[in-house]
């Protein structure tokens, strides 16, 4: 057995983070963290938006730079010249249904870009700078393991992998690369299987901000099959926690899982925001003046707005984790309640109407792209 870490990471490289969970993962880093250099590495796809970083912007430990982890001469570069010690690696094509339409994004990013990072890490860590402390912490998730019926056991760190997605079989085919690095060439690397996340800044094509911001609109709540599907949901900042913990104490070249110990059936979640949407706006007559399309302000109730549709091709029946190892080796465990983290969820969605909105029209996508590009 691997000893623990005592690892104090001094300056990390964070792709994708200007993604939702990559940029809460900064702003924590940033706070939890003061003096920490973060660098952070970002392609600016749909789902990426550099607003989601501007509290940063002016933080002097902070750096942004827009770039893609395919191109290994720019990350040995930003490895080489920033000094990093740490990588921690969030960028990924990352919704299911994209990948199901699309799958050779998934392949390219997932696997071939995290090919590429793995490659110039090894390059600047390993040959050049021998004996230098480093790590590679991988993002990863629960999908890789597959479904579970309604009374399995949670997935453990042991469970076999079976990816059912293409998006999982790309996740799961970048934490064999992640493992291959460590096994065949040394590299430390830690990897990171966490359920589903929700809070701010997560792009409104994923179920709980999807849900959200269709009510502010009227929009029907598409609900996938008979909408008895189950994930295990966990909030933001306890992912952010958790990797930080992994990152600082996990044993070198373990995996460890992330969960919410908080199984909900997508039908009951979606009915819960309804509910939550409605009161909010009920109570707060500004709010009432900022949705007037809200189905409450038209006398209605957004449950009423739910529609079940096709189920998704492949679609897994149940996640859920089981978080023992964590909570043992690295004393991990969520922190947030569901009822208050979902309930900061809404109202996060209802107070940047300005954010949701304009991060789902590409011409906005364009313009801010051309505002941050570097000629790197
Ligand atoms: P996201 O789609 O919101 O963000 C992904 C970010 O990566 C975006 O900023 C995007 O611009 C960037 N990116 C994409 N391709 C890139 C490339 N080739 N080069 C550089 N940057 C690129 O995703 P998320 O939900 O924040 O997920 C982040 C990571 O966490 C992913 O690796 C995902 O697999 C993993 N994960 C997500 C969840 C979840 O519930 N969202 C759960 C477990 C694990
Ligand atoms: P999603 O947020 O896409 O995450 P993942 O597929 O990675 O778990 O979806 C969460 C669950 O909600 C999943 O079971 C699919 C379901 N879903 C719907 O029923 N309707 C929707 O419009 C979306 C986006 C998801």
């Amino acid at each position: 057995m691997t000893a623990k870490k005592s690892y104090e990471p001094k300056r990390l490289l964070i792709t994708g983070g200007a993604g939702f969970i990559g940029a809460n993962f900064v702003h924590y880093w940033l706070k939890t963290y003061p003096g920490n250099r973060v660098v952070v590495l970002d392609a600016l796809t749909y789902a990426g938006n550099i607003e989601n970083l501007s509290s940063a912007k002016s933080n002097p430990d902070f750096r942004f730079v827009h770039g893609n982890i395919l191109d290994y001469e720019l990350m040995a570069r930003l490895l080489r010249e920033e000094k990093i010690d740490t990588i921690v690696h969030f960028a990924a094509e990352s919704h299911v249904d994209r990948s199901i339409t699309g799958p050779d994004a998934f392949i390219e990013t997932n696997v071939k870009g995290t090919h590429e990072l793995l490659k110039a890490a090894k390059t600047v860590w390993l040959d050049e700078n021998p004996g230098m402390p480093h790590l590679f912490q991988h993002v990863s998730t629960d999908e890789v393991y597959g479904t579970l019926k309604e009374n399995d056991p949670p997935f453990r760190e042991d469970t076999p992998y079976a990816p059912n997605s293409p998006y999982a079989a790309s996740k799961a085919s970048s934490d064999f690369f992640v493992r291959s690095y460590q096994e065949t060439y040394g590299l430390n690397t830690n990897i990171s299987n966490c359920s589903n996340n929700y809070g701010p800044y997560q792009f409104p094509e994923k179920l709980i901000p999807l849900v959200i911001t269709n009510i502010l609109e009227s929009k029907a709540l598409p609900i996938y099959g008979d909408g008895k599907q189950i994930r295990d949901w966990l909030y933001v900042d306890d992912h952010a926690r958790g990797i930080d913990l992994i990152i600082r104490k996990g044993r070198t070249g373990e995996p460890y899982n992330i969960g919410g110990i908080n199984e909900w059936a997508n039908i009951d979640i979606v009915k819960l925001i309804c509910e939550l949407v409605d009161k909010r706006i009920k109570e707060d007559p500004a709010l009432q003046k900022q949705y007037p399309d809200a189905p409450v302000c038209q006398g209605n109730v957004a449950i009423d707005l739910i529609r079940h549709i096709k189920d998704r091709p492949g679609h897994d029946r149940r996640y859920a984790i089981d978080p023992s190892k964590s909570n043992k080796e690295i004393n991990y465990q969520p922190e947030e309640i569901f009822e208050t983290g979902i309930a900061k969820t809404v109202d996060w969605y209802l107070t940047n109407e300005n954010w949701w909105r304009s991060i789902m029209s590409g011409e906005y996508q364009n313009w801010i792209k051309q505002q941050y590009t570097e000629n790197d």
